[in-house]
């Protein structure tokens, strides 16, 4: 039998997300956040404003995404209950939905979820429970993750790697040249890349296609010794992190695949002493060996799958009449994944990292010290600086 319906993820720092795409809100309690965290809605909001809707590089969908703190902050401070976020849904658009009760998206969780929980129980309005939406709620979860990190001046940077065959060849390990991603509205801090992937967004759009990509992720400051060195490996707890995110294919650390197709000779890292240092000198892992960090940047590459509902025509079975037909799915969806996502997979590394640092007692579980509070307000100055500006008129209904 099973106990924990899997809504619920960490040990230490817990989220739990509820809420469907097109039911009233989505939302998530935060569980194991230390008082005297400086928390706003800003703080929140802003981060979600880099994952939502709206723009021409992603579904049409026009959600303004302001969170209001329903319970666990007081007087702009965290007081150690469980932080309640809640999101409403305002531009929900079902009708699309009505044609697709009966005819399943291949590609999405529709067939699956009918055979599971009946047709009759089965939330078929943009994907109920199993849509991207979802995600929104993990990113506000993140916000509170990435804040408690800079406690101990750990940054988490995404950005785009590749859309479809399109690639960016470059490897850059400066943090406020990736944060530059942040303020890209295809979430990449190179110019030229950023050009050429919003051309293929336009013409995969034209098309009524979609296309897949990957997203870099890295962890900068991470101190050795985060994760556990048998069932609890840092890279254990990441990937399942990451492969809970719709849509996922793959990921992979440091060189990753690469490594497999190697020599060991190839692929053999040097300890070297730097100021005094021990460290590695190519990461070739991606900052995690032996299930613990190491200490170097924590890199990691989250692959997306094109995604699945697309106007161009898709082959599916209307189950009422056991037939088999074709669907040209309407309403409104991303063309690329990976570019929504880039927020979603920096939150979910943000919600690992915190839980294992929590485990270790790097950073405080009942109540923040001055010295943490401290660097939590310098380093979390840099996400702001690299945030597109709130827009004034925007109002929270439950600033905490
Ligand atoms: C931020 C984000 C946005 C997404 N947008 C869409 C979308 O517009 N249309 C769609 O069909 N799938 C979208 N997906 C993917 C589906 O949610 C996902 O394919 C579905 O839940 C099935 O899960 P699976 O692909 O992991 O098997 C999105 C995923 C994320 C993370």
């Amino acid at each position: 039998m099973r106990e924990v319906p899997g809504n619920s993820f960490g040990l230490l720092f817990r989220i739990t997300t509820f809420g469907e795409s097109h039911g009233r809100a989505i939302g998530v309690v935060v569980d194991g956040v230390p008082a005297g965290l400086p928390l706003s809605w800003e703080d929140i909001y802003r981060e979600l404003v880099l994952r939502r809707p709206g723009h021409k590089y992603s579904t049409s969908r026009r959600e303004l995404d302001v969170p209001e703190i329903i319970s666990g902050v007081f007087r702009g401070v965290t007081s150690g209950g469980p932080v309640t976020i809640i999101i409403w849904n305002r531009d929900v658009d079902s009708s699309p939905y009505e044609e697709l009760k009966y005819t399943p998206r291949p590609g999405h969780a529709d067939l699956q979820m009918i055979r599971k929980y009946g047709l009759d129980a089965w939330d078929y309005r943009g994907g109920g429970r199993a849509s991207g939406r979802e995600t929104a709620a993990r990113v506000a979860a993140g916000a509170i993750a990435k804040k408690l990190l800079c406690s101990l001046g750990i940054l988490i940077i995404g950005y785009v790697r590749s859309v479809g065959k399109l690639k960016l060849e470059k490897n850059v390990q400066d943090p406020q040249i990736l944060m530059r991603s942040r303020l890209s509205p295809v979430k990449t801090f190179d110019p030229e890349f950023e050009r050429k992937v919003m051309n293929l967004i336009d013409d995969v759009k034209r098309r009524g296609d979609s296309v897949g990509g990957c997203v870099e992720v890295v962890a900068f400051n991470v101190p050795p010794g985060l994760g556990d060195p048998v069932f609890d490996k840092l890279k254990a707890d990441i990937a399942k992190a990451m492969m809970s995110i719709p849509g996922t294919v793959g990921v992979e650390f440091g060189l990753g695949i690469r490594l497999s197709e190697m020599f060991g000779s190839e692929a053999a890292d040097s300890l070297i002493i730097e100021d005094g240092y021990v460290k590695y000198l190519r990461n070739v892992q991606g900052g995690i060996v032996g299930g613990l960090s190491t200490g170097e940047p924590i890199i990691v590459r989250v692959y997306f799958k094109p995604t699945s509902s697309i106007a161009s025509g898709l082959r599916t079975v209307d189950i009422r009449k056991l037939k088999e037909v074709e669907i040209k799915v309407r309403g409104r969806h991303d063309p690329c994944i990976a570019i929504r996502a880039v927020p979603v997979v920096e939150a979910m590394l943000a919600i690992v990292l915190v839980d294992h640092a929590m485990r270790c007692g790097l950073i405080s579980t009942d109540r923040l010290t001055l010295r943490e509070v401290k660097n939590i307000e310098k380093y979390w100055e840099i996400y702001v600086k690299y945030s597109p500006p709130i827009d004034k008129t925007v109002e929270s209904e439950g600033s905490g």
